[in-house]
């Protein structure tokens, strides 16, 4: 276990079983429709490889960049950095994020690729933390991994300041690891 890490939250098995699980229910959901998956870089990109990979459909890869973040507080103040490159006219599409926190990430890129009228768009989170919602978020997640209480998390692609993102588990940082 890495110095920083307090507990690990989420295990490997348990992340791999209810990506299974979510996998399974993607792929009855999206059959014939050839979805195109958004992942929001780049906390998304190790719950992106491990949940398309139980997606047992045909389907296109697609990655927006967007910031919003800095430090371990969502700032609101987002821009798209890089958007998506496929067009989705007419597409089913899925937006895989990393977590759901205060919902401005999801709101923003929720209504920026609504603007590209796909013929659907769906929300897949890996974590959801209701707790720390702010009011006026009207998007919600159509798939979520798992429910979390109101700690800063870490690993399995999410980062505190850049670092902690290999880490192949969910697991809460260190308080004293935190730099205001
Ligand atoms: P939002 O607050 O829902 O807009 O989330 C914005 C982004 O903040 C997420 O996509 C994550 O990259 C990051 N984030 C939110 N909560 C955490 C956390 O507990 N650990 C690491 N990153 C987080
Ligand atoms: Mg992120």
């Amino acid at each position: 276990m890495q110095r920083d890490v307090e507990e690990i939250l989420i295990s490997q098995e348990q992340l791999q079983a209810r990506i299974r699980e979510m996998g399974a229910e993607l792929t009855a959901d999206y059959a014939g429709k050839d979805p195109v998956f958004v992942g929001v870089l780049k906390g998304v990109v190790v719950f992106y490889a491990d949940m398309v990979r139980a997606i047992d459909l045909p389907c296109q890869f697609d990655f927006m960049w967007i910031s919003s973040y800095q430090g371990h507080e969502s700032t609101g103040n987002i821009v798209v950095k890089q958007d998506v490159s496929t067009d989705l006219e007419g597409r089913h599409v899925v937006i895989l994020e990393d977590i759901f926190d205060s919902g401005s990430s999801l709101q923003f890129t929720y209504e920026h690729l609504l603007k590209k009228h796909p013929a659907s768009l769906r929300i897949c989170t890996l974590l959801d933390k209701p707790a720390r919602r702010r009011p006026g978020i009207t998007v919600k997640p159509d798939y979520t991994g798992f429910v979390i209480e109101n700690r800063f998390v870490i690993g399995y692609g999410l980062d505190y300041n850049e670092r902690y993102r290999n880490l192949p588990y969910v697991a809460a940082l260190k308080p004293e690891a935190i730099q205001e």
